[in-house]
């Protein structure tokens, strides 16, 4: 068997049990084909995973590679899997069930992986997957935003805000974001409407009559966002399943998404980038044994865009 450099955990806990060390190389089974990973995004649900905040519901055998964002190389493919050769300059969220990405080479299912965007490198590649499947899902797929449409964004200036507001400006949606008072320019630069300042103005004192709100926050954001909806629209969360009754009260609705692997979207997307439509905007890049400190950066709750591991 041959082995290749990993970043895995043995057991729950800090960014402390994240061990850059030897693991087997990956074999491609049936339908997959085996990646040469160039680069590998990092997002929440890394340390979410790390930290054991899944487990009751994910239950993970270890030793466990992290990371299910990546860019990279078909390296080799599997019996039966006839979409991809070697060579293939590829995207992908893998299923975030098996090993992930911190890794030289992982198995990925072909319908989980679509060729990447061609006018960029590999580093900002491996930004896009996670975070803009959840945007898509959430905005098109879930809340069908459309043109001429309201939208308020929580967090536009995070991973998945930053792909929303491009994607909800792409679609010819009017939009409000909020952020800190360090990100107000760069929500303009994103392309938001009228960006605000959280931590100066209560959002709901100059929001009013929205379409959709996007909650990538929860808690007390999610809970304040039900009035500034308009009647029959819809709060999207991706962070905690908003109530049913307090939907009905305000006589709006309400979505959790839980974003799904798809190659089909990303194609989509990958054709949205290449004409200039949609960037990924990394800010920062660490090479894959540093990961504990891609951690200990996420973890602060304040990226702005997306980190990311550079692997190969
Ligand atoms: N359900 C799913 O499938 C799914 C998929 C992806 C992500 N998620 C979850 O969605 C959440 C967001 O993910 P992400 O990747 O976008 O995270 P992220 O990139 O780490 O988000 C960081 C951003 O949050 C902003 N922020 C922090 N507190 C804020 C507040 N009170 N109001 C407005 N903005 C605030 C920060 O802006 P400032 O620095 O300006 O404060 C920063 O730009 C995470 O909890 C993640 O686990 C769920």
């Amino acid at each position: 068997m041959e082995n290749m450099k990993a970043v895995r955990i043995h057991k729950y806990g800090g960014p402390e049990v994240l061990l850059f060390e030897d693991a087997p190389r990956p074999v491609p089974g049936s339908g997959e084909v085996l990646i040469r990973v160039h680069a590998a995004g990092v997002n929440p649900v890394d340390w979410k995973i790390r930290a054991g905040y899944l487990k009751d519901s994910r239950p993970y055998t270890f030793p466990l590679i992290l990371g299910w964002d990546l860019s990279g190389v078909v390296e080799a493919t599997g019996p039966c899997a006839c979409k991809f050769k070697k060579g293939d300059e590829v995207y992908s969220r893998p299923d975030s069930s098996r090993n992930g990405a911190y890794a030289e080479y992982i198995a990925v299912k072909e319908l989980e992986v679509a060729f990447k965007p061609k006018s960029i490198d590999h580093i900002h590649a491996g930004a896009i997957p996670l975070a803009c499947l959840t945007a898509w899902q959430a905005i098109f797929d879930t809340a069908g935003l459309s043109a001429g449409q309201k939208i308020l964004i929580h967090a536009a200036a995070g991973g998945v805000g930053s792909f929303a507001v491009q994607l909800a400006k792409w679609k010819g949606a009017y939009v409000i974001g909020t952020a800190s008072a360090e990100n107000q320019s760069f929500l303009r630069e994103l392309g938001v409407d009228e960006p605000i300042d959280y931590e100066e103005t209560q959002f709901e004192d100059l929001v009013r009559d929205v379409d959709v709100v996007f909650d990538t926050i929860g808690g007390a954001t999610q809970k304040r966002s039900w009035k500034v909806l308009k009647k029959g629209g819809i709060l999207v969360s991706i962070v905690a399943p908003p109530s049913a009754e307090e939907a009905a009260t305000n006589d709006v609705r309400q979505a959790f998404v839980w974003m799904m692997p798809n190659g089909a979207e990303l194609t989509e997307i990958a054709a949205l980038v290449d004409s200039g439509k949609l960037k990924a905007v990394v800010e920062t890049i660490l090479p894959l044994a540093d990961a504990r400190q891609a951690h200990e950066l996420s973890q602060m709750g304040h990226t702005r865009g997306k980190i990311v591991l550079r692997v190969a």
